[in-house]
């Protein structure tokens, strides 16, 4: 083993960034695809996964001259692949990050005047669309990663299509992994399919015989398995999410084994720890890299050559039952497992051990995964959509229309924000709720805050939910209670949380001192000031209610009423419109204390073992009643009042 790692990082060390770059498949294609590029508006290309469409199609553009009357943009579904892909490109091209090559994701923009070749999340481009409906700054565009069919993606598909036509100037590119690209191209007008031919070695692919009880602990064993066998070559994993990978056991289980390099990769996490992925581990040292389905055609790592495949993701799914969507584990599609196990023959010959049968891969799995448009709430969607000025949305030219209910239910979830009017066209409040790069119940809770005098405060509470991870896992709960709950509300935890460190003079050693992510708390400051300024620029008071955080408590209800529950039994609670069963989550303010609040509203749902509600707050009976008429009235019975779900629903 340690020889051919000795040879590998030799190879790299050898070659020069440019000798890399020439290597890459789509090298030996450059110029055909130039032209093609050059005699049509929009191009479909399709190359496997590694052949450097994302790397080096925005170069060769650039090369060509098209930053010379506007930037080059290439969007990205992941956030992770933004930053990394524009990380690599500056280093290619020799430059800083964010000078000529930069990128943009939410709250976070790493671009300046320089900049002519731009990576961002897709959301991103849809939020400019919105400023600039021509998109005038850029000269060219690539939609990459088109074969996942995330939701903005298919949003822009729509929008682009009309741009192009009215922009003669103005270069569409397609990227897709997958072959399936004949849809594609039939949705953009029979525009040309370019294929990258590919190089890519034989897969052995291996099912299990028979279906595994629990997927971590197999693939903890497969991995151990391969690691032990003296066979060469990094490792794979492929886990739903992120607490799978997070998983102790996976770390225990390994840490004992010699020389084997555990790296997660995952959404979250953060940048400087999700880099270590593409670094090369030191001689003789295997990397086994824990990923989700992020490494499966937007990160490519090189020197895999054992995939161990779960047989699981994680998708937002809109779930009737609880009115919203919810991240859950799903079986993975056919187009999935075919392109976990390609990236196992990149650099040779590869193995990939499936954690299922063969026959569960033939008559269980969906050949391909259904598009996020047609399974997800649209509440945003159709907000950005009517504020672009299209009135009937169901005549939006979609590539593969949301079921028309669930069009139907999003705008009704508008509708109650006070988003929508009743013939469906927007509101001021709508229109303002545009403004926010959140999700409409935030941007509304920050709308109503100014009215009711606690707009400084809350916007503190709505960016900490704006960042993920806080906290340090363990020793969360007891830190927490110990120093910051407050008892009736997660909320006001947090905003707690933010007063304390800023009384401390936004301090790191506070930080770790409290269990708390430095970083984190920083972003949450960045989050914060970006939020004021829109607010400020819309001319949105901001006032502090002091110490009178009941106001703030009633703040949060008048925008998340249609999330209530009611007490049931101990820790036990019940949706108020539908009757079904909630828990509070363990890290909760609330959970445990003997405090037991009659009414609550949640932030969200997750659905793990049960549906848990993140992120609580106790409210009055009373507020439900006055601030969701349309859901709640109170039913006065003797001496007793209760909040009940109104006969007129709907
Ligand atoms: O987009 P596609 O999957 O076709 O390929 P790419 O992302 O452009 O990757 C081409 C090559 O660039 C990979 O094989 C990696 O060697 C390298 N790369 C890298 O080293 N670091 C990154 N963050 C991205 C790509
Ligand atoms: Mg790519």
């Amino acid at each position: 083993m340690k020889e051919k790692s000795e040879a590998s990082s030799d190879f790299a060390k050898k070659k020069t960034l440019l000798e890399q770059r020439q290597y890459l498949p789509i090298f030996a294609v450059r110029q055909q695809l130039l032209n093609i590029i050059r005699d049509n508006s929009i191009v479909i290309v399709v190359g496997e996964t590694g052949s450097g469409k994302t790397t080096q199609l925005t170069q060769y553009l650039h090369e060509d001259g098209y930053t010379s009357y506007g930037m080059v943009g290439c969007t990205q579904p992941r956030r992770v692949a933004a930053m990394s892909v524009a990380k690599r490109v500056s280093e290619e091209i020799g430059t800083n990050l964010g000078e000529e090559v930069g990128y943009a994701i939410r709250f976070e923009d790493c671009t300046s005047e320089k900049t002519l070749i731009k990576y961002m999340t897709d959301g991103i481009l849809l939020r400019e669309s919105l400023r600039e409906s021509d998109l005038d700054h850029y000269s060219a565009v690539i939609m990459d990663e088109a074969h996942e069919r995330s939701l903005n993606t298919d949003v822009l598909f729509g929008l682009l299509r009309e741009v192009v036509s009215r922009r003669t100037d103005l270069k569409l590119i397609v990227t897709s992994a997958t072959m399936d690209s004949d849809k594609f191209a039939a949705f953009f007008g029979n525009v040309p399919i370019f294929h990258i031919p590919g190089r890519t070695f034989p897969v052995d692919i291996l099912f299990s015989k028979t279906p595994q009880e629990d997927y971590v602990e197999a693939a903890v064993k497969q991995a151990l398995q391969i690691h032990l066998s003296g066979l060469i070559g990094d490792i794979l994993i492929f886990m739903p999410g992120q607490e799978d990978i997070e998983v102790r056991d996976m770390a225990l289980a390994v840490k004992n084994a010699p020389a084997l390099a555990v790296l997660p990769i995952y959404s979250q996490l953060p940048s400087d720890l999700q880099a270590k992925i593409f670094q090369k581990a030191p001689d003789g040292v295997r990397k086994c890299i824990v990923a989700t389905n992020i490494a499966e055609t937007s990160l490519t790592v090189d020197g895999i050559m054992f995939v161990v495949d779960s047989g699981y993701c994680k998708l937002k799914v809109f779930n009737p039952r609880i009115g919203m969507d919810a991240l859950q584990v799903y079986p993975i599609s056919q187009a999935n497992a075919n392109q976990r196990s390609g990236r196992a023959g990149r650099t040779g010959p590869g193995q990939c051990y499936r954690l299922y049968t063969q026959s569960a891969y033939k008559n269980e799995m969906l050949t391909t995964t259904i598009p996020e448009i047609q399974r997800t709430n649209l509440a945003n969607v159709v907000l950005l959509l009517k504020s672009l000025g299209v009135q009937d949305l169901l005549l939006f030219h979609f590539m593969d229309p949301p079921p028309e209910d669930n069009m139907l239910n999003s705008m009704y979830q508008l509708w109650i924000l006070g988003a929508l009017d009743n013939t469906g066209g927007l509101t001021p409040t709508g229109r303002l709720m545009v403004e926010f790069p959140l999700d409409p119940a935030l941007s509304k809770v920050l709308i109503v805050s100014c009215d009711m005098g606690c707009s400084a405060d809350i916007l503190i509470i709505v960016s900490m939910l704006s960042v993920p991870a806080i906290f340090y896992r363990p020793k969360v709960r007891d830190q927490v209670r110990e120093k910051f709950a407050v008892p009736e509300s997660d909320h006001l935890t947090y905003l707690n949380v933010y007063m304390q460190w800023k009384n401390n003079n936004y301090s790191s050693a506070w930080c770790n001192e409290h269990f708390i992510h430095t970083k984190a708390m920083r972003k949450v400051r960045e989050v914060r000031s970006q939020l004021k300024d829109i607010m400020v620029q819309q001319r949105m008071n901001l006032i502090s209610c002091g110490s009178d955080w009941d106001i703030i408590r009633k703040c949060i209800c008048a925008a998340y009423f249609h999330q209530a529950a009611k007490l049931k039994g101990i820790g036990e609670y019940v949706n108020v419109r539908t009757g079904m069963p909630c828990h509070l989550h363990p890290t909760s303010s609330l959970f445990g204390m003997g405090y037991t609040p009659d009414y609550i509203i949640y932030h969200e749902l997750v659905m793990t073992t049960k549906e848990y509600m993140q992120c609580v707050t106790a409210v009055d009976g009373e507020w439900l009643a006055e601030l969701g008429p349309m859901f709640y009235s109170i039913k006065h019975a003797g001496r007793s009042r209760q909040v009940r779900q109104s006969a007129c629903k709907d």
